[in-house]
């Protein structure tokens, strides 16, 4: 394929050879890939043992320092003394200009890569490639649907939906550097007995205006003071011992209006229908902020009654409920699972429940979309609900439930608060850490005049910082929403990255040098940080020598580490979407970019000779493009002054 012929044409200028593609490998994407290939066809020609076992036996390692890659020989399932063996095969093993050296540890090998091949090669490629480095055809014609977020209209958007619509937009973006068709999905909470209540309430505090301008701020607002009403009533009651009359309290006419929605009024439903578009177009622009879009508008409105009736008749034909009052209900013990406990699937009087819509939406959609894989992004505290429903299904026949259904889950967020309260709305969190990010960049009142859209460049550098702090831990872990620590510009924080991609941007904007002539740098060592003859050339005092090779051998191991962090980021991907983490990624572009600011503190650019300054420029714009590309998956706009 061409795509082969391109990276042998790639290889053959620097006098190298392809190894053969070792199946389910990407070796013109991944330079990594292309090493294991190498590493793997060495490794069967001196062993025996077949490639592709070999290849799946190299795992990362964890710390530069032990090599690139490693493989644990007892995996290769050979016999005898596997440390003699170990060292043996190192001594032999060719280097063929993708490796540096191989050291045998133990039963271990570990595999060094070779940092010139990096360094002419893979700085290149990212230049190349630009926005699309570390993408990856791996999902190819498949398609995945991504349900994030998920708010329910008329109540507060909390801290789960916050992490959802996060971890979600990260999730979309990932699958479709990864080739896959995503389809991004969010599914209203819009349906059930509170948006009687709304109605009534609308009536009687609702504001067509108010409607129009704020809605989602409007129908919380209508919410609350209803719900008073509604408690206010029952107390009432409870003092009095007069029981509530159903045709003329709140509670009543509440229950009484979402009846007729359910039974498909024209009017009724009309209302709850301006509800809605209205919440959803106020939703898209707030998600915009955060460069979220989504294919569809779900909810749980839009299960149909008849795809209900249809749950309803398949779980009893296969005898998956029993009755008890009237309510329909799935006991898991009965069916051989105890932990599962029992649910409710249909109340006595008919009306369907959260779980129940959840069988009907995910039949409706693998019918619809016929996707390969579905994801839900939903907060930990709904673990039971997830599996419950997903074995539900599974009972039911729906064999892929198994293989395709995923739940990708994560802990709570402590303490969410604005400085004036607590946090009720999207718009809310957003608004309060732009104002919070444009009062520290007043701070630096001669960086600021230079800012072309400070309030823009707030709003960027505010959101990095809520998206980082969130997504830098593990996902089931629990965290403290911290205003001070997000926003610092010291520390691991979204302010940091986005500090270190304006300062690559503007050593570029400093050394104005054409994209093309970066494309054509030297960039051998010899030419980015030069040799030790050079420098014993020079003539020194030998303390000045020494001093001088020291700083040598320092922007060397410097440079190399940061090609050799560089080199990763597609693999980087390719694992977060296996652990479905975005710390995997976070985590990654700090470490890079702190070997960024360690490199830059001793290779400086501006003020050195062309043929030098234009290869370092090169190394360091690749960086910027990694960390550019590594910022945008995970639904970040970097920021070029800030
Ligand atoms: N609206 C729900 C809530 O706020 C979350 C929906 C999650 N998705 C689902 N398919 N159940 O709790």
């Amino acid at each position: 394929t061409s795509a082969v012929d391109t990276l042998s044409s790639k290889l053959d200028s620097l006098k190298l050879q392809a190894p053969p593609a070792i199946q389910g490998s990407f070796p013109d994407y991944n330079t990594v890939d292309l090493c294991r290939n190498y590493i793997a066809n060495q490794l069967s020609e001196l062993t025996g043992v077949d490639a592709s076992i070999a290849y799946q036996s190299l795992e990362w390692s964890l710390v530069l320092e032990n090599g690139d890659l490693i493989v644990p020989l007892p995996r290769l399932r050979l016999k005898g003394d596997l440390v003699a063996l170990a060292k043996e095969l190192a001594e032999k093993f060719p280097l063929g200009g993708y490796l540096k050296k191989v050291h045998p540890e133990g039963k271990f090998l570990q595999f060094f890569f070779n940092p010139e091949f990096l360094l002419k090669y893979v700085v290149k490629d990212v230049l190349e490639r630009k926005q699309d480095f570390g993408s990856c055809p791996l999902g190819k014609g498949k398609r995945v649907v991504i349900e994030f977020s998920s708010p329910n209209i008329a109540k507060p958007f909390h801290a789960g939906h916050l992490r959802s619509t996060i971890i979600g937009g990260f999730l979309s973006n990932l699958y479709e550097r990864l080739g896959w068709e995503v389809i991004r999905m969010n599914y209203l909470g819009d349906w059930g007995k509170q948006f009687g209540l709304l109605a009534v309430g609308f009536e009687k505090y609702g504001s067509e205006a108010e409607l129009e301008s704020n809605p989602i701020q409007h129908l919380f607002d209508v919410y609350v003071r209803i719900n008073q009403d509604v408690k206010a009533e029952e107390e009432e009651a409870e003092k009095t011992g007069v029981p509530l009359d159903e045709a003329s309290s709140v509670d009543g006419a509440a229950r009484a209006f979402f009846k007729r929605m359910e039974q498909g009024d024209k009017q009724a439903l009309g209302l709850w229908e301006k509800f809605r578009a209205l919440s959803i177009e106020k939703y898209i622009d707030t998600y915009a902020r955060l460069n979220i879009k989504y294919d569809v508008y779900s909810g749980e409105s839009q299960v149909s009654q008849e795809l209900m009736d249809r749950v309803q008749k398949e779980l009893q034909e296969k005898k998956l409920v029993t009755e008890d009052r009237g309510a329909l209900l799935i006991d898991f013990k009965q069916l051989g699972e105890k932990k599962l406990g029992k649910v409710l699937v249909q109340k006595s009087d008919g009306t369907s429940l959260y779980i129940t819509r959840d069988l009907g939406a995910a039949i409706e959609r693998k019918e619809k979309y016929h996707f390969d894989k579905m994801i839900y992004v939903i907060a930990s505290q709904q673990d039971l609900h997830v599996r419950q429903f997903f074995r539900i299904l599974e009972k039911m026949g729906y064999s892929w439930a198994k293989d395709e259904l995923l739940h990708v889950n994560f802990g709570l967020v402590l303490g969410m608060s604005t400085r004036k309260g607590t946090v009720v709305f999207l718009d809310d969190i957003l608004e309060t850490v732009k104002s919070a990010t444009l009062e520290i960049m007043q701070k630096n009142a001669e960086k600021f005049t230079l800012v072309e859209d400070p309030e823009a460049v707030a709003d960027l550098v505010g959101i990095s910082a809520v998206m980082i702090q969130d997504m830098q831990g593990k996902r089931n872990n629990n965290y403290e929403f911290s205003w001070d620590r997000m926003l610092s510009t010291e520390g691991d924080t979204g302010p940091y990255l986005q500090y270190a991609h304006s300062r690559l941007r503007s050593i570029e904007r400093n050394c104005n040098v054409a994209e093309e002539k970066l494309l054509v740098a030297d960039l051998s060592i010899e030419n980015l940080v030069g040799t030790e003859d050079q420098v014993k050339q020079l003539g020194l005092e030998p303390a000045e020598q020494a001093k001088k090779l020291d700083i040598l051998a320092t922007q060397r191991e410097k440079v190399e580490s940061l090609v050799r962090i560089l080199v990763s980021y597609p693999d980087i991907l390719r694992y977060a979407s296996k652990n479905h983490e975005p710390s995997t990624l976070v985590t990654y572009l700090f470490k890079l970019t702190h070997q960024f600011s360690s490199t830059y503190k001793v290779l400086r650019v501006m003020g050195e000779k062309e043929q030098v300054l234009e290869a370092r420029l090169a190394l360091f714009s690749s960086v910027r493009q990694v960390l550019n590309n590594g910022l945008r998956v995970l639904g970040i706009t970097p920021v070029d002054r800030m």
